[in-house]
């Protein structure tokens, strides 16, 4: 690690992740959740750090390990996620591989909603913030490289290619997690790289060799090589 600190490609580059599910609180004891293990964020921020990267890790509670080497900052809900990477910029790139809830409860009860004979409680919902086309479309202070995920269930490259253009990021790595591929909450992933060249289809592979490989990809970027 020490030499990959000194000498590596990314010496000098600060990266920005997000990583993990992001939860919404109904009362104190309730929330609203995505899947996601953050298993995929973390190899990602190791393959950058080994590259010798500085890393802001945002994560929210995941249940993967977190990366070594990097600045931890732990959050909860997508609001939290969205102030923590807005305060974490500058950043020479910005990889967002959280799974941010959508929406948020309107509004949240102080105490724990209980049982009634009434009947059954009802739900309205907020939208939250879209961490990855705010800061996709920042006039100033926009980071040279942004990298989102789109895990699709279906049409996996027509929706990413949508959602890039959509945001405005740089590239997408979209991924197929229709549950027959059995990926959610696996160790591989198959991922199509969506940039302004087209798409592109990587092997399905280990999570860390996804991560190594985009890893390298964004060093060829940062480094001017792509
Ligand atoms: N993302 C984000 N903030 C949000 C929602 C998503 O930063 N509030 C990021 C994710 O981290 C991911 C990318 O946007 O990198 C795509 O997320 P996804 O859920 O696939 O996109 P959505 O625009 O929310 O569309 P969908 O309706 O398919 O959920
Ligand atoms: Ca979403």
């Amino acid at each position: 690690i020490e030499a990959a600190l000194t000498d590596g490609p990314l010496k000098g580059r600060r990266i920005v992740i997000t990583s993990g599910p992001t939860h919404e609180p109904i009362d104190p004891v309730r929330y609203i959740a995505n899947r996601s293990s953050g298993a995929q964020g973390t190899a990602i921020a190791n393959a950058l750090v080994r590259l010798g990267a500085e890393v802001v890790f945002v994560s929210g509670p995941a249940s993967a390990p977190p990366p070594l080497g990097v600045t931890l900052v732990k959050v909860e809900t997508a609001q939290q996620m969205h102030d923590a990477v807005m305060q974490a910029l500058p950043a020479d790139a910005a990889v967002f591989a959280a799974a941010v809830a959508d929406w948020r409860a309107a509004s949240q009860s102080a105490q724990k909603i209980k049982k009634t004979r009434e009947g059954l409680p009802t739900l309205s919902f907020a939208e939250n913030p879209d961490i990855l086309a705010a800061v996709s479309q920042l006039t100033e202070g926009r980071p040279g490289l942004v990298v989102g995920f789109a895990a699709e269930t279906d049409n996996v490259i027509e929706h990413a290619t949508a959602k890039r253009a959509r945001k405005g990021c740089d590239w997408i790595v979209a991924n197929d997690v229709s549950p027959a591929t059995g990926i959610m909450g696996g160790t591989e992933n198959a991922v199509t790289l969506i940039s302004a060249d087209g798409a592109e289809d990587w092997p399905r592979m280990g999570k860390d060799l996804v991560a190594d490989r985009l890893a390298e990809r964004i060093a060829d970027a940062l480094t001017g090589k792509d």
